[in-house]
């Protein structure tokens, strides 16, 4: 298998081939995910909740982010490393470049920041300097606090339409892809054909042109509330590296998710 480049993400796109990203915090999981053809390892802050046992992700720091992109980096061979931008280490351009300067030293080949259009001049600054950048909206786990919880977002038309406009924002500015979390699946499938650039979905049904999951979701672990877009892919397999492929053949053939993992 050869590297996978944000080319091969575009190209799939372009196919209607849609391609798989799971959470990653270890080498010995990049490996097995690597292994498995997963083509995107996402350093997720999520290690806030699963890694550290917070309730947030707010409490994760750039040192730590910075660990566990280097443990992933050794760990994998040819899928993309994208790593999370921790609570606000990117306030500001210097900011934003000083600490995504840092996690693509530690090995990532992307960084993730959250938000809308309000991010336009740091993301225009990071892909001037040659850094690639992955935005989210919808859902923004850094946020919960100031949105009340973790609930689905642009469900009235207001909401619909914010994230609309952000998502077409957001490509101008210069991101690469856009992870859309627990928004309405039509909501999805809207924005998704709207863009150039790939997509990929957490609670936002199959339309997306990718999945994302936390790895102890896709195993089962039932260590936090689970959301109703989860499904233990452990449970009717035997092995770590059979569910792992299990959850990738069921995005790749559009069985994963279903409706019942999906918002209306
Ligand atoms: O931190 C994370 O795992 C994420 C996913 C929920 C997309 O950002």
């Amino acid at each position: 298998m050869s590297k996978i480049r944000l080319s091969t993400l575009k190209q799939n796109k372009a196919e209607g081939k849609k391609f798989v990203a799971l959470t990653s915090y270890d080498a010995s999981f990049a490996q097995i995910s690597d292994e498995a053809g997963i083509e995107v390892l996402l350093v997720g802050d999520s290690l806030g909740n699963v890694i550290q046992g917070h309730d947030s992700t707010v409490p994760v720091t750039i040192d730590q982010m910075m660990y566990h992109v280097s443990a992933v980096a050794r760990g994998n061979q040819n899928a993309m490393i994208m790593a999370d931008m921790p609570y606000m280490t990117y306030t500001s351009e210097m900011s934003a470049l000083e600490n995504a300067t840092q996690l693509m030293q530690a090995g990532a080949h992307i960084v993730k920041l959250e938000g809308g259009a309000w991010l336009s001049p740091i993301i225009k600054r990071l892909t001037e300097c040659g850094i690639p950048v992955c935005g989210h909206i919808g859902l923004l786990p850094q946020s919960v606090d100031k949105l009340g919880g973790y609930k689905v977002q642009g469900t009235d038309q207001s909401g619909a339409d914010t994230l609309k406009r952000d998502a077409q924002v957001l490509q101008e500015a210069g991101v690469d892809l856009i992870v859309m979390e627990c928004i309405p699946s039509d909501l999805a499938n809207e924005i998704t054909t709207s863009l150039d650039i790939p997509t990929i979905g957490i609670g936002a049904g199959a339309g997306t042109d990718a999945q994302v999951m936390v790895l102890h979701d896709i195993l089962g672990l039932k260590t936090r509330p689970t959301p109703k877009f989860v499904k233990n892919f452990l449970a009717d397999t035997s092995s770590v590296e059979d569910a792992i492929s299990a959850y990738a053949n069921a995005v790749r053939n559009s069985q994963f998710p279903a409706a019942e993992h999906s918002y209306k």
